[in-house]
């Protein structure tokens, strides 16, 4: 096994109801004025705002809201993010909703407390300093962002979608009330069951060293998100399969599955991250939709990891040579994503990107990753175009 630092700071409250304690939290951790920052408007259909914006009221805290944040969140809502905190003196974020809202909450934060372009963090320009306290009340179990250092973006100029990692960013508390997700679209419960896995994925395929310890929760996290998709897909009012994947969630991202490891590969976030910049899909869905071709182009160079993940994690037969389980174990993931309604190529997410569009994501997708990135594989740019053209 590798050193490894596990930073996981976030008070999380799990449960029914725990959003009632939302006034008592922000006051813990030192909050005055708030900004209240949401999506499209979900929050305020379930009646959530209300609750939240009353326990506010009655602890006399007080707020200002903006809603707005969209899947991929703009880099535009950003800055007026950032003017509205200046306006407003805010000194507490609030993000209610899912990762789209707490990404670009992370963001506003960064460009309030910083001077400069706040752009200039996710381009890699320079580093945040400092941030304000950011909580958060999760809605949607997918992107692990209410414990996570990171948060996505897209810069509108030239449709560029960039991740800024820092522990400044991570929130200082997460409320997690499974019943919050039951309003959400089956697609939706699809797409983040699908991201919550590739977290873990993406830790777990690396040629480096690993720990027992860690493979094995990786393990037991991957089978307990495909076993309660299924279930949700079926019965998506059932509260134990929603708690099991929002938790799943929380620690698929927070680094509990990538201790003692090098950190992972992440190329299949990094495809998908150019496809969702481009094309605006739903993040889940890109990522199963690029997985088998990433999968099959690399497996060989790490093939002991597939074979382990085909037999601990699919639970395929151990029968054949390493290379024919491991190719099991590719169909059978791409069996489980089309059960829950995911795509398993670009065709079947919905869109037909021209030779040119492959050809100008593997060059931005290669050069946001200084040229090559992967660990199962290290993969260059002629590596992710053939990915690309796989995967269509
Ligand atoms: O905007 P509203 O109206 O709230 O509707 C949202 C949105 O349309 C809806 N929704 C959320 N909760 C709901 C609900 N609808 C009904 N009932 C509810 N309870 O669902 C839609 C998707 O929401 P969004 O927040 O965009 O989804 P998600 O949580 O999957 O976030 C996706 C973004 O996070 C980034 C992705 O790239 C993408 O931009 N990621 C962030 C990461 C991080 N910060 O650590 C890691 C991930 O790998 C990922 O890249
Ligand atoms: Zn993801």
């Amino acid at each position: 096994m590798l050193d490894f630092k596990y930073f996981a700071p976030t008070k999380v409250l799990f449960g029914r109801n725990t959003e009632d304690k939302v006034a008592e939290l922000i006051k813990e951790f030192g909050g005055s004025k708030v900004l209240i920052h949401y999506g499209g408007g979900s929050v305020i259909r379930s009646g959530l705002m209300d609750k939240v914006t009353g326990l506010l009221d009655e602890a006399r805290i007080k707020y200002v809201k903006l809603g707005g944040a969209v899947p991929n969140p703009r880099l535009q809502l950003v800055y007026e993010g950032i003017e509205l905190c200046k306006k407003e003196n805010v000194d507490f974020l609030l993000a209610v909703g899912g990762g789209s809202a707490i990404d670009s909450a992370k963001a506003i934060g960064y460009g309030y407390a910083n001077s400069g372009d706040v752009w200039d963090f996710y381009a890699g320009k320079r580093k945040a300093e400092k941030s304000i306290p950011l909580g958060v009340i999760l809605t949607l179990a997918a992107t692990g962002s209410e414990m996570s250092d990171s948060s996505v973006i897209t810069n509108e100029d030239g449709l560029i979608k960039k991740g800024y990692s820092s522990d400044l960013g991570r929130a200082k508390f997460a409320i997690m009330n499974p019943e919050l997700t039951m309003t959400l679209p089956d697609y939706q419960t699809a797409c983040g069951c699908t991201d919550i896995m590739m977290h873990t994925m993406e830790r777990y395929f690396t040629k480096v060293e690993t720990m027992e310890l860690t493979d094995t929760m990786a393990e037991a996290l991957l089978r307990t998100v495909k076993k309660n998709a299924i279930i949700l897909r079926d019965d998506p009012k059932n509260y134990d399969a929603r708690a099991e994947v929002m938790w799943a969630g929380s620690l698929s991202h927070n680094g509990l599955t990538g201790c003692g490891t090098d950190g992972g590969d992440w190329m299949s976030h990094k495809l998908e991250h150019e496809i969702g910049g481009l094309f605006d899909v739903t993040h889940g869905a890109g990522l199963a939709a690029i997985w088998g071709s990433w999968a099959r182009y690399v497996y060989k160079d790490c093939l002991h990891r597939f074979k382990r993940y085909a037999l601990n994690v699919m639970e395929v037969e151990n029968k054949g040579t390493d290379e024919e389980i491991a190719l099991a174990g590719i169909e059978a993931m791409e069996d489980f994503y089309r059960s829950i309604n995911m795509p398993t190529n670009l065709r079947e997410l919905g869109i037909t990107p021209t030779e040119e569009d492959l050809v100008l994501m593997a060059h931005k997708c290669a050069l946001g990753v200084g040229g090559g990135k992967g660990s199962a594989k290290f993969l260059k740019e002629e590596d992710m175009l053939a990915i690309y053209r796989a995967s269509m």
